[in-house]
């Protein structure tokens, strides 16, 4: 079966390749490609559609905000970090996916529920689609103001990929390029539009903690490792920033949904429209995506 549901998540199939997406917060959480996992999940998130807690790992879809929700401002006072997509349940939509041995695409779409009309007052329809192709996988994300909508729609949206590394690398020794020049907010130290200097960026901080906003990022960015040829891509495309993140080993521990040590297995590279926020008025509709491929 190329596509198969269940009550908690979708899987598709295709030759050796596999990616299961939970029904929470459309989040995929396993993205098998040649005989390896190429995602890191805690072994204590729970991806229950009954459990309200966002998942800890895979690809969770950060909207309408990324990080905090800005303050002073009713329409966000009721979010919480990140916001609602990624806790929310999403319906997965069988009449728009599809399978051929080019591609397997399962469709899932969210629009407000009750649920979420008591923290956000204002209509949308998400619908994000996900691609798995022969050697790579694609996440689109679409977001539309309803053509009766009666105010603009703002929002900030990131796709926040939790990378499993290698066995036996640890996040310093993982480097990500090319940041060079790109201007970037350090939310560890708390300086703001910093020049980065280096060519390569190792994932590596102040004990062990990066946490950084890169803005207009390439759209096209390698994730490679101290000593080895192998390497990811990551592809995006209208997502024009994107987010560096490990906690480090202490900070890590104050992770409630991890699992021992599970920090050292990832990082988080996490592609994004975080600043300025987006406006579409009634009847407008934004695309964002992103694709992942390994040399
Ligand atoms: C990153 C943020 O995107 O997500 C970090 O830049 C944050 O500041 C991290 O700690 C994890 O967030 P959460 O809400 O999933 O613990």
């Amino acid at each position: 079966m190329p596509i198969a549901p269940s009550s908690d998540t979708v899987t598709l199939s295709l030759g050796s390749s596999s990616v299961v997406v939970a029904l929470k917060g459309a989040t995929v959480i396993s993205y098998q490609h040649a005989g390896q996992e190429r995602l890191f999940l805690s072994s204590k998130a729970d991806i229950r559609t009954s459990d309200p807690n966002a998942i800890r790992g895979g690809v969770p879809i950060c909207w309408p905000v990324f990080g905090p929700p800005p303050a002073d401002n009713a329409l966000y006072a009721k979010l919480k970090q990140h916001g609602f997509a990624r806790t929310s349940v999403w319906k997965f939509d069988e009449s728009q996916s599809k399978s051929s041995e080019e591609e397997v695409k399962a469709v899932f779409t969210l629009q407000p529920t009750e649920q979420i009309r008591a923290v956000w007052s204002l209509p949308f329809r998400l619908t994000y689609t996900v691609h798995l192709l022969p050697y790579s996988l694609r996440l689109s994300l679409n977001v539309q103001n309803p053509t009766d909508a009666v105010a603009s729609l703002p929002f900030q949206a990131l796709l926040h990929a939790y990378f499993r590394l290698p066995e036996g690398v640890l996040p310093p020794q993982t480097l990500v390029s090319p940041l060079e020049n790109l201007a970037y907010n350090d939310k560890v130290t708390g300086e703001q539009k910093v020049n980065e200097s280096r060519k390569v960026v190792d994932v590596d901080g102040p004990k062990g903690e990066v946490d950084r906003v890169y803005f207009r990022a390439p759209d096209e960015l390698t994730i490679a490792y101290k000593g080895r040829t192998d390497s990811v891509k990551v592809t995006k495309n209208n997502l024009p920033d994107a987010v560096l993140w490990n906690p480090g080993p202490e900070k890590g521990k104050t992770i409630k949904d991890m699992h021992e040590n599970g920090v050292e297995s990832y990082i988080c590279l996490e592609p994004g429209l975080t600043e300025p926020f987006q406006y579409l008025e009634a009847g407008e509709s934004w695309h964002g995506d992103m694709e992942i491929s390994f040399a």
